[in-house]
């Protein structure tokens, strides 16, 4: 039989656009159409997007997830994941329009058997204590608020050999590959057998060799990614504690605020995804900033607000939002709270290659958002 080809998409062009008396129909036929039609549409002014903040609150999440955790096993589901949807994107996976953000579960005595895949990936945990992740051979035990990077077609498998459910946050720029046709995947036992990869590095080796201002002599590492596998939330915590005593210059921006690093580059540890955790002091109201980044944040401490977009956002530790493109964004946390911690990721390093990358900071007035003041 033969396959037809499926007729193109009607739309309607805007009325007041001049057609010249072309036959649009014709044209709709034969897959042509005037640019002129839809030039503003496509080259804007400043960026547009369908992504919109949006909040997913952990105790909506956490319910859930221990729900399907009663309801589906690990096994079954392969990876027993809740994704996180932007509501501009009609159900299709993705937080923003390039990353990919998801809560998954892990409950006592299970794994995720390994594979791998070419979106990159990072994991910052929520709840639970010493369930492991292993990454090209190396495992680590993972504790709240650490952050794991799995790279781009690196073998990982994870398991839960504690007594308490684990759950963390999932960040893969998934969408971005996907939007490129690229994907690729694959499992390390095809049906059942051995799951597990060999572990072949010692406990945290790549913590010791990278992370402490040493690199091997002779080192042989190629990755265009980072060779730390586990970036510790403790070591985190207490840089961001030291930088606010100094009186950090970044404060009055984006509050005290450190980037997660390659230490061989000083570069993003993913080639794809830049990683942050900033520091919002009692009291404080950071100036609204906006970027052509979009970008995901996770609450690993505290209570506050945040305006995106216009949009006020109420968060508490375990939350997870969402910042669309070019939407300016400003942070608060009540002089009554402690001092909060935001995780969040970006997509940046996808744009500064091709010099599409911009950012802005708000300096007129308060620095902040004029809708609100
Ligand atoms: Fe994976």
């Amino acid at each position: 039989m033969a396959l037809e080809t499926p007729a193109p998409p009607r739309r309607s062009a805007p009325g007041s656009k001049n057609t010249a008396g072309l036959d649009l129909e014709e044209l709709r036929q034969l897959w042509l159409k005037p640019l002129w039609l839809v030039l503003s549409e496509a080259f804007s002014p400043e960026p547009r997007t369908d992504i919109v903040p949006h909040i997913w609150k952990w105790s909506d999440v956490r319910p859930r997830i221990l729900e399907a955790g009663r309801r589906i096993s690990a096994e079954e589901a392969e990876r027993r994941v809740l994704m996180y949807l932007n509501p501009g994107l009609n159900g299709d996976p993705g937080a923003t329009q390039t990353l990919f953000a998801g809560i998954q579960l892990i409950m006592p005595g299970e794994i995720a058997p390994t594979h791998r895949h070419v979106p990159s990936a990072l994991r910052v945990v929520v709840e639970g204590n010493g369930a492991y992740t292993t990454v090209s051979g190396e495992k680590t035990l993972m504790r709240p608020g650490d952050f794991v990077t799995t790279p781009n077609w690196a073998w990982h498998d994870h398991g839960n050999e504690t007594d308490e459910p684990m759950m963390w946050l999932d960040g893969l720029d998934m969408p971005f590959v996907l939007a490129l046709n690229a994907m690729f995947y694959e499992d390390l036992v095809q049906g059942k057998g051995s799951e597990i990869q060999p572990v072949v590095r010692e406990l945290d080796d790549s913590q010791l060799r990278y992370n402490r201002g040493f690199r091997p002599h002779n080192d042989r590492f190629t990755g265009n990614y980072s060779p730390v596998l586990n970036y510790r939330f403790d070591d985190v915590r207490e840089t961001l504690f030291q930088m606010d005593r100094a009186g950090d210059a970044t404060s009055d921006e984006e509050g005290v605020m450190l980037d997660y690093i390659n230490p061989l580059t000083g570069g993003p540890t993913l080639p794809t995804i830049d990683s942050h955790a900033q520091l919002i002091r009692s009291g404080e109201h950071t100036r609204a900033v906006r970027d052509t980044a979009s970008r995901i944040y996770h609450v690993l401490d505290g209570r506050g607000a945040s305006i995106i977009g216009g949009r006020r956002m109420e968060w508490e530790k375990g939350d997870t939002f969402c910042a669309p493109t070019w939407s300016w964004r400003e942070h608060t946390v009540e002089s009554s709270a402690s001092p909060a911690i935001l995780f969040s990721f970006d997509d940046a390093p996808i744009q500064k290659p091709f010099a599409l990358y911009r950012r802005q900071v708000l300096l007129e007035g308060n620095g902040r958002q004029s809708s609100l003041s």
